[in-house]
């Protein structure tokens, strides 16, 4: 009963948590295949991996791309095993500020490439009989954004939505579909886009005092992965260190 041998699929493999999560499916025998579309983001990433790894380097905003990527993926290796739909973007705009450019690319990347390489990897999962997905949503699905904005806030709630339809249509065949909804990790997307002062006040309101880490996010996608979670599938994790119970 381990992960030994499997094939994941990281995307934002390059960014704090991708990196991690990278890591960490690593330490548990799995081959790491990290997407990014910053270069020198993956390069470093890999580096600090484990064991070997295989970097794709592709903007997951264009379909086209994906496709691309997922060909060259399957072409490489007979079955990808675990999905990780980890890559996204951040943006603070409200309502009135957000405009359509920003609305597209946000929904391209935090939620439309989960549904392409979906769409790309889970054949060889039904053919294997096995599969996992994780998405990484984020707290601002359910509570609309303490910082975040509309267009993020929208597009991790409907990245839930995904892996509820995924879950469902899928939990017949060995494949799990679950998300994880982290607030505040510690990351250049809370370091670099909120300000100190944002940072200070929502530390103050986290009922564990402290941002989440990235390790602590990539435990969680571990377990998710591991194969005695086979009976958690649709089910949504909250790391919100308390901010809200249900
Ligand atoms: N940091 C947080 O507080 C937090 C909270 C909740 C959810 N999340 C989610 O966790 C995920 C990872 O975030 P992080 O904190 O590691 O941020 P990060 O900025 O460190 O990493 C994001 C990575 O995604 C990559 N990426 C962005 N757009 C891409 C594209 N078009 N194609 C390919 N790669 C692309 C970036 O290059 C980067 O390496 C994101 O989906 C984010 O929304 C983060």
């Amino acid at each position: 009963m381990t992960l030994n041998g499997k094939t994941a699929v990281v995307t934002g493999a390059g960014g704090a948590i991708g990196a991690a999560v990278s890591a960490a499916l690593a330490e548990q025998g799995v081959y790491p295949i990290m997407i990014d579309r910053d270069h020198d983001a993956l390069a470093r990433a890999a580096g600090m991996m484990p064991c070997e790894s295989h970097q794709v380097v592709a903007d997951l905003a264009h379909e086209s791309e994906i496709q691309s990527a997922v060909r060259r993926i399957l072409r490489d290796h007979d079955c990808v095993d675990i999905l990780v739909n980890n890559a996204g973007i951040l943006s603070n705009n409200k309502l009135q500020a957000t405009g359509m450019v920003e609305w597209r690319r946000t929904f391209a990347v935090n939620l439309e490439s989960a549904l392409w390489l979906t769409k790309g990897f889970i054949d060889p999962m039904v053919k294997s009989g096995w599969g996992r997905i994780v998405n990484m949503s984020s707290y601002a699905a359910k509570c609309g954004g303490l910082t975040a904005g509309t267009a993020y806030s929208t597009s991790k709630a409907a990245l839930s939505g995904l892996t509820f339809s995924v879950a469902r249509e899928y939990a017949g065949r060995g494949i799990t579909a679950n998300a994880i909804a982290p607030a505040y990790v510690l990351s250049p997307m809370v370091s670099e886009q909120l300000s100190e002062k944002q940072r200070a006040c929502q530390i103050s309101a986290l009922p564990v005092g402290r941002f989440c880490t990235p390790e602590e996010v990539a435990h969680t996608v571990a377990f998710l992965c591991s194969p005695l979670a086979g009976f958690i599938t649709g089910e949504v994790i909250d790391m919100n260190g308390g901010l809200q119970f249900d």
